[in-house]
């Protein structure tokens, strides 16, 4: 060894694997204005749709004229469900085993739902072409109450289901009911509650809202008549599940249909399910024989697609007297709107939602949800959460500070006393989880201990005896939120969509020169993974991360998988990498034992090459074992290098954090300031502890968004209030607040590199973070419980309703 040789420090740090704060490889493009997505592909002869939306929630639809909109010039045809009727398109199946309307047949269900789509040369040309369409509509009576659509007289609002007692998950209750779905032990919760101490009740809404990407929903569809081919580029956050479907639906092979997801500008949640435009320009493309571009405008995607939450949980807490809970029961009344076409794995008719008992010991517990339709957009989408997980944080983090509020106790306090113990773990919860790891008490004294909390709790009380004595107009309020997410979607014994399992993949390919390529079925859409995923491959195997390209979103190359959202891209596909590489390594180690001239049991992984034990000056780097692999392997072996590994996870994983928001609110005006806002997270071992901060930032951007006053709103007549970002609130740096960001270290223990997901979980602990510093501010008044969101309006109101405003 000279001065020259590098140290292992130095051989660690050269790779960039996991721990680097490693830049985004990808920013190079974006940046750069070089991205290339959907609305960035132009193909030869290319034509536009546009659609025909209805002004109505609900009415028939008594007909349907487009002799004028053919006579624009550039239109070149009208598609309407009778169209579709003859290719058997005119509705499709939705993720959650409903049907949807493709396009209105008969009547429509929600405003803005498509009506017909009209096709032409130009986008201009088929916009002016929609305003000529003439449909005749009859009102019907709309229903927009969830609270009310189980009434006897309720409008009856799918006629297609029409004596029809049982749907996809069980028996129906009701014209307007979709599912019942029930779990825990409802006996053993009864009587927990009898004998209890104390007791707390409260319906906690978590309203409707929209993960409203950057980038709208769009697909270029192009139909090649002589191949019998159908090329689809879309902003798809799961490609190979789109391709499964549209041969299923369409009837055609699956291996004449070629899914490419380009770059995508965000999906939240937004990008999973398939929608109208999606077949309409497929249909189009067929009939025409041209391609055909399908682009939402902004106020299509905030009233036609999928939604968020839209859950109405009345939740009640048994505890001691001493704060110790003893069961919890939940009802949920689930808003669906007109079709039930939430993206949730088959089985799961509520998500995830009964991880409610979040991060407590809850010996009993019972909950039940039932799914409802109203005249509003369906969809039901796991924004930035998985899988109703972000609604199950906000009921049990809102109920457990109305519980601390009766029992007179710090919510922090509370919270430390009713955690799950770390000897507890593997955690088995009374709703039918098995968590995988955990420590939620040292979590939980780090962020008091950084946030000084009682010191914020003195200033808190010096504050309200200065408020009751006139000094001041500000209330001050604590956001406690210690959250459980449950990530990874999933184990195949629990997970599937559409009857196929939800586990991932990785192939990769590594070159003669030491360099490679990683394919996976997963698809980002701004997380990082062209970074994060060359990484891990760059640990496990020694070759630089910049030496592995990575590739996503083609169904012709990548290995299939069920794509990205829920954070389970690290759990599942983030396995799979590792697997594939380890069997990459285990090659290597055999064509590292030939050429050294040593048994395999001999050799040691060092960094980035293969060692004699015992003989460290003989060594066989990555980059010349690479090399051998196309030139001189064993004999016997095939050569090359590469591997490919499909990963059905054991288990879900379970991040968990603790955040803490400082909030003070001027009574007269409502107006809020975020103060302080602490976020720890544990999410397992940190691949990129950059790009986590990163997603950290937008998780709780939007966290903020969704508490402090983004919704979609209806008003009684069924109209879409809140439908452009004039009125859908959308944070800018202006208002977002500053953001302090921790964490610890709990590896998952059947994860094979220890790392859980991380992209929901700023989402799913911050909304209750902003909302229960709402409430703490507001208790002091006496309320016990004001529903999201909480913007100045409904703050200055809530001061006027508790008599602090005259
Ligand atoms: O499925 P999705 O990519 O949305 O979520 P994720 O698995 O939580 O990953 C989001 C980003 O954070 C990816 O680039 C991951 O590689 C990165 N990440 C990380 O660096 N370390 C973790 N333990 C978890 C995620």
């Amino acid at each position: 060894m000279n001065d020259l040789t590098p140290t292992r420090e130095q051989r660690t740090a050269a790779l960039e694997g996991m721990g680097c704060k490693r830049k985004r490889v990808e920013d190079i493009r974006f940046t750069q204005g070089r991205g290339n997505y959907v609305d960035d592909v132009k193909l030869p002869g290319m034509l536009h749709g546009d659609f025909v939306r209805s002004p109505h929630p609900h009415a028939r639809v008594k007909k349907i004229d487009d002799s004028e909109a053919l006579k624009v010039p550039g239109v070149l045809a009208v598609i309407t469900a009778e169209t579709l009727k003859t290719v058997n398109l005119a509705w499709m199946p939705t993720l959650a085993g409903d049907v949807q309307m493709v396009l209105a047949d008969g009547k429509v269900l929600f405003q803005n739902q498509e009506v017909a789509f009209v096709v032409a040369t130009d986008r201009y040309a088929a916009d002016d072409g929609i305003n000529k369409v003439i449909v005749e509509y009859e009102p019907l009576p709309v229903l927009v109450d969830p609270f009310k659509a189980m009434d006897a007289d309720a409008p009856v609002l799918r006629e297609d289901l029409a004596g029809k007692t049982s749907g996809a998950h069980g028996p129906r209750k009701h014209h307007n009911h979709i599912f019942e779905w029930t779990v825990g032990d409802k006996e053993m919760t009864d009587a927990a509650f009898k004998k209890a101490e104390v007791t707390i009740k409260e319906m906690i809404s978590y309203h409707r809202t929209h993960p409203s990407p950057l980038e709208t929903c769009q697909c270029v569809c192009s139909f090649d008549k002589i191949k019998g081919e159908l090329t689809i580029y879309g902003t798809f956050q799961a490609p190979h599940v789109i391709r499964t479907v549209v041969s299923l639906i369409a009837k055609l092979p699956e291996q004449k249909i070629h899914v490419i997801a380009p770059d995508i500008g965000g999906g939240f949640g937004n990008k999973v399910g398939a929608y109208p435009g999606y077949i309409c320009a497929a249909v189009a493309s067929i009939v025409t024989g041209k391609p055909v571009k399908w682009v939402e405008d902004r106020i299509e995607n905030l009233t036609a697609t999928s939604f968020a939450r839209d859950y109405h949980m009345t939740t009640e807490i048994a505890a001691t007297k001493e704060g110790k809970v003893t069961g919890l029961r939940v009802h949920v009344l689930a808003d669906h709107g007109a079709f039930d076409a939430c993206a949730d794995p088959s089985k799961w008719p509520a998500g995830f939602f009964n991880i409610v008992t979040g991060s407590y010991d809850f010996p009993v517990a019972h909950l039940a949800v039932d799914g409802i339709y109203t005249n509003k957009a369906p969809g039901g989408v796991a924004y930035r959460c998985s899988f109703r997980v972000t609604e199950a944080a906000y009921c049990i983090e809102r109920a457990m500070d109305i519980l601390a509020q009766k029992l007179n106790m710090d919510p922090a306090e509370l919270r430390l006393k009713n955690f799950i113990k770390p000897e507890q773990f593997p955690y088995h919860s009374a709703l039918g989880w098995e968590y995988d790891s955990g420590d939620y008490h040292t979590a939980m004294k780090k962020m008091m201990e950084s946030t000084d909390y009682t010191a914020l709790r003195k200033e808190q009380a010096e504050k309200r005896a200065a408020f009751k004595r006139g000094e001041t107009r500000e209330i001050m309020g604590l956001g406690v939120s210690f959250f459980t997410e449950i990530v990874g979607a999933g184990p195949s014994k629990n997970c599937d969509i559409l009857g196929i399992a939800m586990f991932d993949s990785c192939e990769i390919r590594m070159h003669p020169t030491g360099a490679g390529i990683a394919r996976m079925g997963t698809k980002s859409q701004g997380q990082g993974h062209e970074t994060t995923w060359a990484q891990i491959i760059a640990t496990e195997i020694g070759i630089p991360a910049d030496n592995i390209m990575v590739e996503e979103g083609n169904t012709d190359t990548a290995p299939y998988g069920l794509g990205t959202y829920g954070s389970r891209s690290t759990p599942v596909a983030g396995a799979a990498i590792a697997m594939a590489a380890r069997k990459i390594k285990a090659k290597a180690q055999m064509i590292a034992a030939y050429k050294l001239e040593v048994h395999e049991d001999d050799l040691e992984f060092d960094i980035d090459g293969f060692r004699v034990k015992g003989l460290p000056e003989k060594y066989m780097s990555m980059k010349d074992i690479c090399w051998a692999a196309y030139n001189s392997v064993p004999p016997g072996m095939e050569p090359g290098l590469e591997a490919v590994s499909y990963y059905d996870p054991p288990n879900m994983t379970y991040p968990f954090g603790a955040y803490l928001c400082v909030m003070d609110i001027d009574v007269d005006t409502g107006v809020y300031k975020v103060r302080r806002f602490y976020a720890l997270d544990d999410c397992g071992t940190r691949i990129n502890p950059m790009i986590i901060e990163g997603q950290v930032h937008g998780g709780l951007t939007e966290a903020f968004a969704i508490a402090m006053g983004q919704e979609i709103r209806y008003d009684d007549a069924g109209n879409v209030v809140t439908g452009s970002f004039m009125d859908f609130f959308m944070p800018t740096a202006v208002e977002t607040p500053h953001w302090e960001t921790d964490f610890t270290v709990t590896p998952s223990p059947h994860h094979p590199i220890g790392a859980k997901g991380v992209g929901e979980s700023p989402n799913v602990g911050g909304v209750p973070a902003f909302s229960n510093a709402v409430n703490d501010a507001f208790s002091f008044l006496g309320s016990t419980h004001i529903q999201m969101p909480h913007d100045f309006w409904r703050n200055w109101k809530a001061a006027k309703e508790l008599g602090a405003v005259a």
